[in-house]
């Protein structure tokens, strides 16, 4: 039976955990064995360490008897006891991590999972990983488990290695057979990687999906500390400059602006077209303070500039509508509270399923490893137009690459 493990990597999104545990249970439920990855690619160049044993366990509720899992139980919801205890602190956050990377769960380890925010399995950027002996060492890793399938949940920079690992996993196999590191058989049977991604950002920032997982929640965040924002510009007749995260893609500050009626707002991928924004943004102030409003909302995504391409910061926008326009302005910056906690509904649905529902993201994710070939291509499981969609990998990475070039290019109409 298929043995797949599912990592999430990158910048954490709200709805990662729903992910994991949807793929969790769906590949239960299919007959699959089923692992998780401990923080992203750095745990699979990592492994699992020689001589760590692991107390194999019954799931002590295990009350679905209809599956036929063991169930390994090893506390990952808290990260307290594996993560923390050990005395090896080369991790690149500077945490501590116990030597297995690489475990086995069942159902129960991921009950609850559904609304917890972040990534309980940890996430990391890995240099290891970036290199070819990092990459050799996580398939040796890999195999030595018996695991030939992988989900990853991340952005296009983490997809885009899960497509590198798997165009090169034939080339890992024969040098590890030829080292003695596998056997002839092992090289046999695990000849071909499958591979499926699904998008974990709360930029909304691929292309050829409607939504990625997190971008709901952060919307929602964003939308809820404006409102909070609006009550005090407006007993002050204040302005604010709210600076919202999106370093290449403005959909975050482009949604928070039409959901909260912002008097204007500044992305990416559409600078002003005024020869000074300056200008363009004061003349649409200054007519909306005439018309009686009291406060006033500019929002600025991290990654804004002008059509020339310089950086458009929060601080410089609220010194021109103090000195311009004579506003008492603040600046907020919103940070990591849009990244962080619970999940949204739909971000929760949108990772997983519902009884009756069509097939969500992770329970098609299990499907199309089901369904690999050599033949098939790295999929990325999407949604557009309502619909779950299976797309080839490489060309969403390629089409959201041709926005930052198009941006890059200065064709704005492109972008
Ligand atoms: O998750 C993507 C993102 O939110 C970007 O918009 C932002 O620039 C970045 O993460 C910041 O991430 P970090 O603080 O982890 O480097």
């Amino acid at each position: 039976r298929m043995k797949l493990a599912v990592l999430t990597s990158g910048g954490d999104s709200a709805g990662m955990n729903a992910v994991v545990r949807a793929v969790v249970k769906a590949g239960i439920l299919k007959g699959c064995e089923t692992w998780v990855v401990r923080e992203g690619y750095e745990g699979l160049v990592r492994g699992n360490q020689e001589g760590h044993k692991v107390e194999k366990e019954t799931s002590p509720s295990h009350r679905e008897v209809h599956i036929k899992d063991e169930g390994f139980i090893h506390n990952l919801r808290f990260g307290d006891g594996e993560l923390l205890k050990d005395g090896t602190s080369d991790h690149p956050t500077g945490r501590t991590l116990k030597g297995r990377y690489i475990v086995r769960v069942g159902w129960d380890d991921v009950r609850g999972w559904f609304g917890v925010g972040g990534t309980l399995c940890g996430t990391a950027r890995s240099a290891a990983f970036r290199t070819p002996e990092g990459r050799l060492q996580a398939a040796h890793n890999l195999i030595k488990e018996g695991i030939d399938a992988l989900v990853v949940c991340g952005g296009d920079g983490s997809l885009t290695g899960a497509d590198v690992f798997r165009a090169e996993w034939p080339t890992y196999v024969n040098t590890l057979r030829e080292k003695g590191d596998i056997t002839p058989a092992q090289a046999e049977n695990y000849a071909h990687l499958k591979i499926v991604g699904l998008v974990g950002s709360i930029d909304n920032d691929m292309s050829m999906t409607d939504m990625t997982i997190g971008g709901p929640t952060a919307l929602h965040r964003i939308c809820e500390a404006i409102d909070n924002i609006e009550t005090t510009a407006f007993s002050h007749s204040r302005a604010f400059v709210v600076e919202v995260m999106g370093r290449h893609c403005g959909w975050l500050a482009l949604l928070a602006g039409v959901s909260s009626g912002a008097d204007f707002i500044f992305i990416p991928e559409r600078p002003p077209e005024a020869d000074s924004w300056e200008d363009e943004m004061c003349k649409m102030i200054q007519r909306h303070r005439e018309m009686g409003k009291r406060k006033t909302i500019v929002i600025v995504a991290e990654g804004a500039q002008d059509k020339h391409l310089n950086p458009i910061r929060a601080e410089t926008v609220k010194d021109v509508l103090t000195d311009r326009l004579g506003l008492d302005t603040r600046v907020t910056t919103l940070g990591h509270v849009q990244r962080g906690g619970r999940p949204c509904a739909y971000d929760r649905i949108m990772a997983s399923t519902a009884p009756d529902c069509p097939t969500l993201q992770g329970v098609e994710a299990v499907n199309a490893l089901l369904e690999s070939t050599p033949e098939t291509p790295s999929y990325m499981i999407g949604i557009s137009g309502g619909e779950i969609t299976r797309v080839p990998l490489m060309e969403a990475v390629a089409m959201t690459r041709s926005v930052s070039e198009a941006i890059a290019a200065k064709d704005f109409d492109k972008a």
